[in-house]
This record gives C-alpha cells, structure tokens and sequence, in this order.
C-alpha cells in the first residue's frame, strides 16, 4: 500500500483526540501551532484552553495588554513566540479586517509565522497541500527512506520537504500533514522506537539497515553557553519589593525580574558586601544581605544554562517604587522566578 494511505490508516486508528483537530478556524489552528513549537503537546495543551477559554476570538487577543498575554504564556517559555503572537493578532484585526491569510504565502507573511507554521494553516483550515516540515517529519522521512543528509543543513529542508511533497495525499492534505506529525510523535519517536509494532516495519528501509537509532543525522550541536545570574530581592521596611521589566533583546525580553547582577562565575555573599558593589538600584543604606539558598538553581534553555541565586538584601526606609507580593505575583515572570516568587514570598 502506498505510504500515504498507510499512514492516514494508522492515523485513524491510533491519533489522540486534541481540540486543534476538530475544528479549521484558522485562529485556532494558528494560536495550537505557535504553542506546540518547542513544546510537547501534553505541556501546551492547558495552555492552548487557557488562551481559548481568555481569547475566544483574535479581537480578543488583539484588544489584551503585552503583560495578561505573557502572564499566560508564564511557563512556556520561548516569550518572543507570545510577543509576536499578540503583535500578529493586532495586524490581523488593523490590516486583515480580523481575517486570516487563506494561503500558504499569505500566511508566510505574518510575523512568527514560517514555512511549518504557514504549510499547517494552510492545510489544516483551507486544504492546501502543503506539507508540514518539522522535527517530526525528518525523523519519519529520514528513517523511512533511508535519508542520511544532514537536518541541520540548508539543504536538508529543501530536499524533506521535496519528499513530503511528493507524499503528500493532495486530496486530503490536512490528514495526512496530521498523520506525519501524529506518528513521529507517538510511533517513530527519537529514542527506542517500538519497530516490532510499526505498520511499516516491511518497509522501513532505517529498519533494514538496522540504521534507526542513528537517523537522522543531526551533525550541528547547539552551543550552550552558562550565565550566573543574581537576583537582589530588595526589600524594605514595609516588606516591599523592587522589580524590573527586562528591556534588554535576548531572554525574557518584557517580562519582570528582580534588580539583577550578572557575574562571569559564581560569587559569595562578600562580593556584595565589599564596598565595591555598585547599582543604582536603589537608593536605600543596604542593612543586611544573605543568600536564600546555599546553592545556585540551575536553570536550562536551549542554548543558556543559567545558574541562578537569590540573594536577599534588605534596606533601610521605604523603596521609591516598591510593590507588594501580591501585586508581584500578577505580573509575568520567568517561571524560575515564578517559582522562586510562589515558594519564598
Ligand atoms: N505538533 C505541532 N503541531 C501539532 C499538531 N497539530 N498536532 C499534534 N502535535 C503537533
């Protein structure tokens, strides 16, 4: 049976039931498919309601403050895809009158929206077909086939989505883009795949050539570089607060922390206390300065570790801009911080 037919067959019989697939609003779809990049769909799907359940349509998204949409997305890390997520749905209602692009290059033009994003919309809520080209979809092609150019190269997405291309059912794109992803995400996973039990274990040419633990072939490893990261959770007299909305590009671009030290290695508590230390943080006398934790949190993103500690200043007086916990818990924070927030104040 042609490898199409095939996998929309398992499809049927083994796809998990997901509030994307019953419905091609595209605002739906497009709102499931920024969530799901970087994310397993376990871990986005309380996040997709949540947004649904606060953002029935993209007026409501569009009409929402920066902050209620990074508030919502806490947790989920990769914050750039909430910002744009909000600045798209803004442009949607300004120069869309509120309607998406019905097609694969129309959608290309939204900000946050690339050629996976795109191909997905357009196949899921307007049956074009155009394959979906992601993670999931290398591993299935690259095993199946037997493709061992690099996915890390340029000429990897061209040469996959070629394939997929020519695989596609282009009379029911959408199933079969959802039957691709579906079965690398629960048959052809990354690690120890159950081959015994696989519809195309006749086929499989990765299988044959007892080649499927090394497909694909993924040659560029991400660098990662580590940060040490001080947080000063300053508080006053009263028991306020200081914090800051990060305003520098990279990491948690708009989103809050405490007045933060960054070091090249992992400091004591004497490297405050030297005399050396200066800020402009605040303009308080420091009274006293002690770490909350013995040792730093380690915190992983795909191409940071942060080593991270909390150190706890206290200051003489009243903080000119000191908020209270329970204001500071409204505002979106870096999960690490979150949890740090919800544990300690
Ligand atoms: N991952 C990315 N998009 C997905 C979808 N539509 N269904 C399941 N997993 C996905």
């Amino acid at each position: 049976m042609h490898f199409s037919n095939r996998l929309i067959q398992w499809y049927f019989q083994k796809k998990r039931d997901l509030p994307w697939r019953n419905t091609q609003n595209p605002y739906e779809i497009w709102l499931s498919e920024i969530i799901l990049q970087q994310t397993r769909v376990v871990q986005g799907l309380p996040y997709f309601d949540a947004f649904i359940n606060a953002f029935p349509t993209v007026y409501h998204l569009a009409n929402a403050s920066e902050e209620q949409v990074l508030k919502l997305w806490q947790g989920l890390g990769y914050y750039s895809r909430a910002r744009n997520l909000h600045q798209t749905a803004q442009l949607i209602v300004s120069s869309y009158k509120g309607v998406f692009p019905s097609t694969y290059d129309g959608l290309l033009q939204l900000k946050g929206v690339g050629p996976y994003t795109a191909a997905a919309i357009a196949s899921f809520s307007f049956d074009e077909a155009v394959p979906v080209v992601d993670g999931n979809v290398f591993r299935v092609l690259a095993r199946y086939f037997g493709v061992e150019t690099d996915i890390s190269s340029h000429a990897a997405k061209k040469e996959f989505t070629q394939l997929a291309q020519e695989l596609i059912d282009v009379n029911q794109p959408a199933l079969f883009n959802q039957a691709i992803m579906e079965f690398g995400s629960l048959q052809c996973v990354p690690v120890n795949p159950n081959c015994d039990e696989c519809v195309f274990n006749d086929s499989c040419v990765a299988l044959q050539r007892k080649k499927v633990h090394l497909l694909p072939i993924k040659l560029k490893k991400t660098k990662v570089t580590t940060r040490y990261l001080n947080y000063l959770v300053v508080t006053d007299e009263n028991g306020f607060f200081l914090v800051q909305k990060r305003a520098t590009k990279g990491i948690w671009l708009n989103l809050y922390e405490f007045p933060l030290v960054e070091t090249n290695q992992e400091v004591q508590v004497d490297y405050f206390d030297s005399g050396n230390f200066q800020h402009s943080f605040f303009q308080n006398p420091i009274e006293t300065i002690i770490p909350f934790e013995t040792k730093s949190i380690t915190h992983k993103l795909s191409h940071q570790n942060l080593q991270i500690r909390f150190w706890k200043l206290t200051v003489l007086g009243v903080l000119e801009n000191g908020i209270q916990s329970e204001e500071l818990k409204k505002l979106p924070f870096p999960i690490v911080l979150f949890n740090f927030i919800e544990k300690n104040l």
